[in-house]
């Protein structure tokens, strides 16, 4: 399974690419303006940044919401480097625009996914990757991994490539359950990767083996 870190936050991602185990970046409108990142060139320019530090897909989503302009935005946006994996939302131009895409040898991110009717729709259209929101989906009371399970029965049915990117993972347990059902990629938090580290009697068990190193050498 596949790590990408969800933030624009560049201390952050170099941290998480520092531990040597960071396969990509998502960002989103959101997660830009929460970094004070804002305007077209602004944004532009900051995913470039990101892209010089992590080797891997780098997710840059677009804002326009009908075909001609998420074409024109999507290609500037691809253009700009050539780990960016332009995010598209599902929506009917977004479903037609990821088809374009998929032509024309760009990669793509269907994102705001909340059901299984979706994802066949995204594979269909050749998406790279297909992000459905498990923490979102738990905040209304849906269990956001069965849909990660649900979308993993369908795309081994057909052998659809669609890598499935579990997305709004906000903690460490989500990012084990989607391992559990066969997530290809879980994008989250630096937090909730790092929480993959702890355990209490691996605290424990190391104090006392220093302890006792300690002792013979003292
Ligand atoms: C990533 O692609 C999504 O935009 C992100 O994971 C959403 O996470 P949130 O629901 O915690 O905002």
């Amino acid at each position: 399974m596949k790590f990408f870190i969800d933030t624009a936050n560049l201390e952050q991602i170099k941290e998480a690419n520092d531990l040597g185990i960071l396969d990509g970046v998502t960002t989103n409108p959101s997660l830009m303006a929460k970094e004070g990142i804002t305007g077209t060139e602004n944004i532009l320019e900051h995913y470039k940044k990101i892209c010089s530090i992590v080797d891997g897909d780098v997710s840059a989503e677009v804002i326009s919401t009908d075909y001609a302009n998420i074409i024109e935005e999507g290609k500037k946006l691809a253009a700009l480097h050539p780990n960016i994996v332009v995010k598209v939302p599902m929506i009917k131009d977004g479903i037609k625009a990821i088809k374009y895409f998929t032509d024309n040898g760009i990669k793509t991110n269907c994102t705001l996914v909340f059901s299984a009717g979706q994802a066949i729709l995204a594979a269909k259209a050749g998406a790279t990757y297909l992000s459905p929101f498990v923490g979102r989906l738990d905040d209304i009371s849906f269990d956001g991994i069965d849909l990660i399970h649900q979308i993993r029965h369908i795309y081994d049915n057909y052998n659809y490539k669609t890598e499935i990117l579990a997305a709004s993972v906000r903690n460490s347990l989500h990012i084990i359950k989607c391992a559990e059902v066969g997530a290809d990629v879980v994008t989250c938090p630096l937090s909730s990767i790092t929480g993959l580290f702890n355990h209490p009697l691996t605290d424990k068990g190391l104090a006392q083996f220093l302890a006792d190193y300690a002792k013979g050498n003292s």
